[in-house]
């Protein structure tokens, strides 16, 4: 199904890792809408190879960068907007890490060295990508910028540990910049909440499928799934969405909006 909604849009997409990614939904639906855009990741992700399947897929090439790398950022940004021929109209910002997860360690015992390490992956990155990007004007008006968030952000998810705390960082990052860039010229800044999803970093989390499965009861729609929440950041690169900014927006079957859930006390 295409509408034609990025027609002529150009963008570049951080954070597809393989066919699970939530990211790499949202590159094969902006390209089925006629956007052009230019993909990326982490060299140590491109070396697991998937990501060039979906560059041929989308006609496009993929441009390595760390994104807690200005150097690299800067890189990224100078080439795709040389492929471009000029100014890009969206960047999805899909990214997320943790160390203390990954390695297991409690929230009560955490090590700091890799708290600062997970901010810097997972919410100053997105900072960063935006100040490489103001700096260098590369953005056109009423452009798009996007991340990809969770509700832990304003909820306790004990499981979800330093996580919780790299999305209010990266939520308020959007809040900050939006002013800024909206201002400089009417740049628009949003994240997206998405719910749990069957992917690398999602299932990274302990005991994500019983909780996959707590949300999917409590969600009066369910789990909204990584297709679906392309087709919405779809609609937030269009120009349908042009005055919504600063935003943290729920794109999660109405999860946020529950107390008590009779499916969940069935289960
Ligand atoms: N899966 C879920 O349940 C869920 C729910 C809400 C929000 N999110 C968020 O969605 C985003 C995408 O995650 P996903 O679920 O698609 O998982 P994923 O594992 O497919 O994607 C995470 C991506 O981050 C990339 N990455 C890690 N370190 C990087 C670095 N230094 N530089 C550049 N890229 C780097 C990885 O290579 C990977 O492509 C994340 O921000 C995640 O927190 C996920």
């Amino acid at each position: 199904m295409s509408n034609g909604l990025l027609k002529g849009k150009k963008g570049i997409i951080f954070g597809a890792l393989d066919e699970n990614s939530i990211a790499w939904h949202i590159a094969e639906r902006a390209v089925e809408e006629g956007a052009e855009i230019v993909l990326t990741n982490a060299p140590v992700a491109l070396r697991m190879g998937a990501i060039n399947e979906l560059a041929e897929k989308c006609n496009t090439e993929v441009i390595p960068a760390d994104a807690t790398s200005e150097e690299d950022l800067n890189n990224l940004l100078d080439k795709a907007m040389e492929k471009f021929g000029g100014k890009m109209d969206f960047i999805l910002h899909s990214i997320g890490m943790s160390l203390n997860v990954r390695k297991k360690r409690e929230y009560t015992n955490i090590k700091y060295d890799w708290m600062q390490k997970t901010f810097d992956i997972s919410a100053i990155s997105f900072h960063k990508l935006m100040q490489c990007a103001y700096k260098k004007d590369a953005v056109n008006e009423w452009g798009s910028i996007l991340a990809m968030t969770y509700i832990a952000a304003q909820r306790t998810f004990p499981d979800y540990s330093e996580m919780a705390e790299s999305k209010a960082l990266l939520e308020s990052f959007a809040r900050s910049f939006g002013y800024h860039w909206a201002k400089k010229n009417k740049v628009r800044i949003n994240t997206v909440s998405q719910s749990p999803t069957m992917t690398t970093a999602g299932s990274g989390v302990k005991g994500f499928q019983e909780f996959y499965d707590y949300s999917n009861n409590m969600s009066p729609l369910g789990n909204a799934d990584a297709a679906s929440c392309a087709d919405y950041c779809i609609t937030l690169f269009s120009d349908y969405t042009r005055y919504v900014t600063m935003q943290n927006l729920y794109h999660d079957g109405g999860f946020s909006n529950m107390g008590m859930s009779p499916d969940v006390l069935n289960m």
